[in-house]
């Protein structure tokens, strides 16, 4: 290989490299008002939403049938694709440790912000691209929730 093809082949390189930096290095957290925003109770909140607006906890953690129906939109929108079947984790980590990448995933309203804007590493803003209703994102987190094997379950 002459010179002048190795110097082309590292230039690709650092185009490559360049190319995914940006994508590691951006961050999906919304600024402060927006988050604010969010959370502002608006007029056609389900009762559920408005609830958790109000009190930062999800009503429908431990409701069988939004559990039910958690799980029926987990498996629509692939989560159980990416994080396994059980949520134990494939692609994406597992979620019934309680070991959080994202230490906010511990509270309802940390796992409502990443379901809803999404992270800058691989999960997709599911709230804010139109896919979820707050009120959908409440029932996944519920299924998420249940199952949760951790041994000191504790979420706030
Ligand atoms: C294309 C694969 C993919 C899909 C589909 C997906 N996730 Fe994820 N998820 C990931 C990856 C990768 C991460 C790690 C992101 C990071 O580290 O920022 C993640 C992170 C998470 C986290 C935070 C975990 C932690 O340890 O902090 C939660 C909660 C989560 N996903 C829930 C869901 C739910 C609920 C759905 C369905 C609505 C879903 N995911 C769909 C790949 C996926």
């Amino acid at each position: 290989m002459t010179l002048r093809w190795k110097a082309r082949c590292l230039a690709l390189l650092v185009l490559l490299l360049a190319a995914a930096i940006p994508h590691a290095r951006s961050t999906a957290d919304p600024g402060d008002d927006e988050l604010a925003q969010l959370l502002q109770a608006k007029s056609d909140d389900t009762a559920a939403v408005r609830q958790f607006k109000e009190s930062g906890k999800n009503p429908y953690n431990r409701d069988p049938d939004a559990v039910a129906a958690g799980f029926k939109l987990a498996r629509a929108y692939a989560c159980t694709h990416c994080h396994g079947g059980d949520l134990s984790g494939l692609i994406g980590p597992n979620l019934t440790s309680g070991n959080w990448r994202h230490l906010r995933n511990g509270t309802d309203k940390g796992m409502f912000q990443t379901l809803y804007f999404g992270t800058s590493a691989g999960m997709a803003a599911w709230g804010k691209i139109g896919a979820l209703t707050e009120d959908d994102i409440l029932k996944v987190i519920a299924f998420v929730r249940s199952k949760y094997r951790g041994k000191s379950i504790t979420w706030e």
